[in-house]
């Protein structure tokens, strides 16, 4: 076959192509638990970080997964609060879940107000520890944003009604505008804050403008996103109802009447 043959040229380039594809898909599987392990890194820091535990985004490895000691993580099923046991806490993903036959539930359009359409109906909680006694509870949250689906953590004290931290750690809203929940000035006004009410029923309005401190609601209400208001409502629906009875409201039941 010369150089300039039609049949050399296909050939080679078909060669040069598996070649790639082999070295690619390679590097692909080769490089996969180094990504799961980032991915799962980062999802603890982020948890740490909601929970005020760690205060420096750039914390090392080391440093996160010696706060995350502190920290007890478990399996509970959504409709009764309680444990589930049999199933390997570490590798359930709860995001996978939510569309896995087998684990997922379809939310009734009337009660979908965080617009997720289906959920795991089991989820992971997080308790941290501060001298052997559980100090704060952390909550995955989920829902709609005005863009894109919006991933955080929201941590209550044992109270299970009194905020101590917030963080999105996956969102596509728009920087600047819905963007800005990741502010670290917005996310400071949710500490103390109250968004459920005394018989623990989710009430936290997100309003426009700034709340006004002396209004007997201001525990339950918190700053919009200037130019957001649809990020905003969004963030207000979603918490709303991870806190319902359809989200963590029978664990948070169940931790007031007898614990973990
Ligand atoms: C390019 C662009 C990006 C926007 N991004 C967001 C956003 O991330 N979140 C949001 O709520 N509104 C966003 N908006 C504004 C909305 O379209 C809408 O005007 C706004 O939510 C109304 O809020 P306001 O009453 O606070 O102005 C964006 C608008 C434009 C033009």
């Amino acid at each position: 076959m010369g150089n300039d043959s039609a049949k050399k040229t296909i050939v080679v380039a078909f060669l040069l192509c598996v070649v790639c594809s082999v070295l690619v898909s390679a590097a692909a599987v080769m490089l996969r638990p180094l990504q799961d392990t980032n991915k799962s890194l980062d999802i603890k820091k982020n948890l740490l970080l909601s929970a005020g535990v760690i205060t420096n985004p750039k914390a090392t490895a080391a440093e996160v997964n010696e706060a995350f000691q502190s920290v007890e993580t478990k399996l509970v099923d959504l409709s009764t609060g309680e444990d589930v046991t049999g199933i390997d806490i570490d590798s359930f993903d709860v995001k996978k879940a939510a569309k896995d036959p087998k684990f997922m539930e379809s939310i009734p359009a009337n009660k979908d107000i965080a617009r997720i359409r289906n959920k795991s109906k089991f989820a992971k909680i997080y308790l941290i520890k501060k001298d052997g006694q559980i100090d704060q509870i952390v909550l995955p949250f989920y829902g709609k944003g005005l863009w894109s689906t919006m991933y955080g953590f929201l941590s209550l004290a044992t109270d299970t009604k009194t905020v101590k931290g917030i963080g999105y750690y996956d969102h596509g809203e728009t920087p600047g505008l819905g963007g800005e929940v990741d502010n670290p000035r917005w996310k400071s006004l949710w500490a103390g804050k109250q968004p459920v009410n005394d018989n623990f029923e989710p009430i936290l309005k997100v309003i426009k403008g700034n709340v006004d401190t002396s209004s007997p609601e201001a525990s339950h209400q918190i700053d919009g996103l200037s130019g957001a208001t649809m990020t905003s409502k969004g963030v207000q629906a979603m918490i709303n109802y991870w806190l319902s009875e359809q989200g963590y409201g029978p664990f948070l039941a169940r931790f007031r009447s007898r614990g973990v």
